[in-house]
Order: C-alpha cells, then sequence, then structure tokens
C-alpha cells in the first residue's frame, strides 16, 4: 500500500475585492456587525468571463508549477464544489478540457465546506492502491453570481467570497511514514435543509419558475444559529476522532487547517479545546467562506507563509451543509 502525499498547492482568487462598506450600499448591514460577528473584512468576486473552470486552471498552474510537474502527469481530475457551472455535465469535465487532458477521468464532489475532505478521502483510497499515481484535487466555488444583495439575504450574503485552490496529491512507499494518516468523514440529513439552496429542484414541476424567482428560494437559505452551535461541537468531535485514531496529543499537531465558515467558530472550537489560536492558519479575514475551496486555499497560503513543513503534523477539519463534517490528520 502507498501513502498519499501533498506534491504541490495553488489557488487563485479573483482580483476583484468587494469589502464589509461595498456591502453597506446594497443592505442593511454594517462593517462593525460583520466583522465582530465573523471576522470577515473583505471577500472576492468573479467578474463577467471568469468562473469555476478558469480559477481552478490558474491554481492548478501553480499547484504544477511548485511540484516541478506538467499536466500530463496527472492520471485523475476529483473538484468539490456546491457551485457547478452547470446541472450537468460535472465542472471538473469543463475543466478537464480546458486543461487539455482528454481520457483522464473527472469526478465531481459535492458535499459543501466538507467537498475538499470528502474528495481527500475518495483520492486516498485511490492513491493507497496504486490505481492512480497522482490526483488533481480542486475545490472551488463561485458564491457571487448567487447570493442575494438585499436584506432579506444579509445573514448569508456577507459569510461567502469566490475562488479556487487545488492539491496535487501523489504516492510515497508506506515506509516513508508520511502523507495522509487517516480520514474520517461525516453527514447527518436530518440537517439537510439547515443550510441549502430549495430551487431549481428536480422535484418541482419544472424545476424553476417565476415564483420561485420572487420568492428568492433560488438563494441560499440558513438558519445560522443552529450551524454555529452545530459546527462547534462537531469540529471537536472529529478533531478527536483524528486525534485519538493515530493516538496523537493535539499538542503535536503544528497547524490546524480548519474549514473558514466564520472566525468565531474557530476561536470558540480553540477556547474549548485549548489549541493556542497561533496554531491555526486563519484567512477567512480576506475572502470570506470559500466553502470547497476554504481548506486549500487556507494550505497553500499557509504554506506559502512557511508555516508547513516537512515532516510537521496537519490536521484539517470541516463542517457545512448537509450536515457533513470530517478531518484529515497529514504527516507533511
Ligand atoms: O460553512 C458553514 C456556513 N455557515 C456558517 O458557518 C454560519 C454559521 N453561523 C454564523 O456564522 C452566525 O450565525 C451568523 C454570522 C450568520 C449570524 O451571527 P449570530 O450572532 O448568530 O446572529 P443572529 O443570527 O442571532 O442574528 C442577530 C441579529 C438578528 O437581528 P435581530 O433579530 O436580533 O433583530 C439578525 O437579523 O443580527 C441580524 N443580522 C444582521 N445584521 C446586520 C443577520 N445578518 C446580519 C447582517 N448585518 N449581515
Amino acid at each position: 500500500m502507498n501513502r498519499t502525499t501533498f506534491l504541490g498547492l495553488g489557488h487563485y482568487v479573483p482580483p476583484k475585492v468587494v469589502t464589509n462598506k461595498d456591502l453597506e450600499k446594497t443592505m442593511d448591514t454594517t462593517d462593525e456587525w460583520i466583522q465582530q460577528r465573523t471576522g470577515i473584512c473583505e471577500r472576492r468576486y468573479v467578474e463577467e468571463g471568469m468562473g469555476n473552470v478558469e480559477m481552478s486552471y490558474e491554481a492548478t498552474q501553480m499547484a504544477l508549477q511548485r511540484a516541478g510537474l506538467k499536466i500530463q502527469d496527472i492520471d485523475f481530475i476529483i473538484l468539490a464544489t456546491l457551485s457547478p457551472e452547470y446541472t450537468f455535465p460535472g465542472t471538473a469535465c469543463f475543466l478537464q478540457d480546458k486543461l487539455g487532458v482528454p481520457n483522464i477521468p473527472a469526478l465531481d464532489i459535492r458535499q459543501q465546506c466538507t467537498g475538499f475532505i470528502y474528495g481527500l478521502s475518495v483520492a486516498d483510497q485511490f492513491i493507497k492502491t496504486g490505481m492512480y499515481k497522482r490526483i488533481l484535487l480542486v475545490g472551488t466555488e463561485v458564491h457571487s453570481t448567487g447570493i442575494e444583495f438585499a436584506t432579506r439575504g444579509r445573514d448569508v450574503t456577507v459569510l461567502f467570497g469566490d475562488g479556487a485552490a487545488v492539491s496535487i496529491l501523489g504516492a510515497l512507499p508506506e515506509s516513508e511514514k508520511r502523507g495522509v494518516l487517516s480520514t474520517h468523514l461525516h453527514a447527518d440529513g436530518r440537517f439537510a435543509k439547515d443550510l441549502w439552496i430549495e430551487n431549481p429542484s428536480s422535484r418541482s414541476h419544472p424545476r424553476i419558475t417565476h415564483q420561485h424567482i420572487e420568492e428568492g428560494s433560488w438563494y441560499p437559505k440558513m438558519n445560522g444559529r443552529s450551524v454555529f452551535v452545530t459546527a462547534v461541537k462537531k469540529f471537536e468531535e472529529v478533531i478527536d476522532e483524528a486525534l485519538d485514531h493515530n493516538k496523537v496529543k493535539k499538542e503535536e499537531v503544528n497547524l490546524f487547517v480548519f474549514h473558514q465558515a466564520n472566525l468565531r467558530i474557530v476561536q470558540s472550537v480553540c477556547e474549548k479545546m485549548e489549541i493556542p489560536m497561533e496554531k491555526t492558519f486563519n484567512n477567512i479575514q480576506k475572502y470570506g467562506n470559500t466553502t470547497a475551496a476554504s481548506i486549500p486555499l487556507a494550505l497553500s497560503e499557509a504554506w506559502e507563509a512557511g508555516r508547513i513543513k516537512k515532516n510537521d503534523l496537519v490536521c484539517l477539519c470541516a463542517f457545512g451543509s448537509g450536515y457533513t463534517w470530517a478531518s484529515a490528520l497529514i504527516r507533511w
């Protein structure tokens, strides 16, 4: 059996910066409220002509260059997003076309904020067995074209931003004792409607109506309080699960990379678990919540900042819509 290792990290965020002050002009909110409740100062939005495919393409170029690889070295593309460009086919197929590597498999993963860790777990199984050798794992999101710029949608709109990030995964012999040590995946569909988009839906006849548009049911809806409280609880549980499984103490972990949902969630978990905030890496201040892109975006920037070195123990953890939650422990 092989071990899965990270060969290269890359990210891309669109150049358009949208500050909290900018949002004040479109809805009843304040910079102070957003910063206090979430830690977010600004986020990035795509402009016409730029989407998940273009952003992921740019992030892939960065990761390939850092890994010293060519796109032809990749034998599988796994792409996590909750904002696919089209209902079908999956966005991974469009990215594969842009990257110019026909024939290799291309798989879309949903799982929202937890999508990257679900994707990592899927990739890990293929690499461990030797079926694929180098996997491009993408997390990418365009929220800005599907959120409501009005007071009705303010609780959700202020949180989300656009961006893409990738990790190139490869194989190491098990004897190296490095790489992905374990992944832990969970879901609880009883809470699926606590954070969701109702329409367009294949249950609706037809899938989209004028009424859906008027009532705003094509925008995300969230039970923010419930998401917040459950996230804090599940983050703690799933981090403990990863540590216990590997018989590792939290003090031995060099860096915790949380899904960037809300800085207060990270602070609450760290306080409860007695993890110093200095052991976390956060960039939600600049990008908001980029759902599936948030963990690889934080990983790529943490690596750039010299916060991840060979043999470091890195813990990834995520919670989000579904509900879904997950963790991964990696010896870098
Ligand atoms: O990846 C998972 C994605 N989602 C999350 O992680 C979100 C988790 N939840 C949260 O982060 C928080 O629940 C929020 C940041 C969304 C809201 O913070 P909160 O402290 O839970 O506020 P709240 O929902 O209890 O709302 C307090 C007040 C309400 O007004 P009233 O009813 O007290 O008059 C809201 O209407 O804040 C109001 N409010 C806002 N005010 C200004 C909600 N959104 C905004 C806003 N600006 N953007």
